[in-house]
């Protein structure tokens, strides 16, 4: 057995539109990396990036919290973690390390989990910063490719996305509260439209027949949510703009990368994606916002696999 693993995870986009706490997507951008090595001591997080360091309240130390539990195994665990997706702009920060940790902690004791427990295992370090656990950006980052999350049981689908399916993302230079993900959360709705919830369900619907097909300009329209969008995008400035900007120069469909602030336009191989990239910057420049851009492909996830 061996002493220490070492698990990279890549960042993703959560709810595409419709799909809210459902849809993931693996994403090419950044990647978390966790080093788990067993020691004498006790666990403890070693990182020079700004994430907690008390384990009770980093989403990769609750997870490796959680497993020793489960599994019974009394020795310390030194996670080391270093952070390449930025925390607190919708990029499923708190979920690479997450799903690292998990895939990790899995290895490093040769447990030979299946991917819906690596899975249920990595969402319960969203607590750490969701406030609840949702297993959109985890079950992305474990698994790689398109995923569709069922709950109650846990049941992560996975869809290999079509090779021609690109993404722009624009990240603003603003300040997040430390707890992004559970404000965002607390502005959404409690009770919606009757009429609405259908509009996202066809509209769920059809990405889910886009990925089959793979068809990224069937998942690129299919990205219209009359539900939470309207309730989060007062959060992102400018949004209206880079929304629309994308659109013109030739993206297939626009919205908030999971809980944002960052914005995401879908496209395919073919698209000027550097025009639409610029277009988007442009439309934050009209609110005073700098941003980044980044144009990327879906990602193989923790374990491997796309
Ligand atoms: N589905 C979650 C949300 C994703 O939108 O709150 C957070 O990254």
């Amino acid at each position: 057995m061996a002493s220490r693993v070492i698990v990279r995870a890549p960042s993703s986009t959560a709810n595409l539109g419709p799909g809210f706490d459902v849809f993931g997507l693996a994403v090419d951008a950044f990647y978390d990396t966790v080093t788990l090595t067993k020691t004498r001591d006790a666990t403890r997080i070693i990182t020079d990036d700004d994430v907690p360091t008390d384990p009770k309240k980093n989403t990769a130390g609750l997870v490796v919290k959680k497993m020793q539990r489960k599994f019974g195994i009394d020795g310390g665990i030194r996670v080391s973690i270093r952070k390449g997706v930025p925390v607190g702009f919708g990029m499923g920060s708190s979920a690479a390390s997450a799903a690292a940790a998990a895939v990790a902690f899995d290895r490093l004791f040769e447990l030979g989990l299946d991917e819906n427990s690596l899975v249920e295992f990595a969402g319960a370090g969203e607590e750490a910063s969701a406030g609840t656990i949702h297993y959109d950006n985890v079950a992305a980052s474990v698994l790689g490719g398109f995923v569709i999350v069922r709950t109650r049981p846990l049941d992560v689908i996975r869809i290999r996305p079509p090779a021609d399916l690109r993404m722009c993302i624009a990240i603003p230079t603003i300040s997040v509260p430390k707890k992004k993900t559970e404000v965002s959360r607390g502005v959404i709705p409690k009770k919606i439209r009757f009429t609405d919830s259908v509009l996202n369900l066809s509209n769920a619907a059809t990405m889910v027949a886009g990925f089959m097909r793979k068809d990224s300009h069937l998942i690129g329209d299919a990205i219209r949510d009359v539900i939470v969008e309207p309730a989060r995008q007062h959060m992102i400035p400018g949004f209206a703009k880079v929304k629309q900007n994308a659109i013109k120069a030739g993206a297939l469909g626009v919205t908030i990368s999971g809980a944002g602030p960052s914005v995401i336009a879908f496209s395919d191989n073919t698209a000027d994606l550097k025009k639409i990239s610029l277009a988007m910057s442009k439309g934050f420049a009209t609110a005073d916002t700098k941003s980044q851009t980044i144009i990327c492909k879906p990602s193989r996830g923790a374990v491997g696999r796309l």
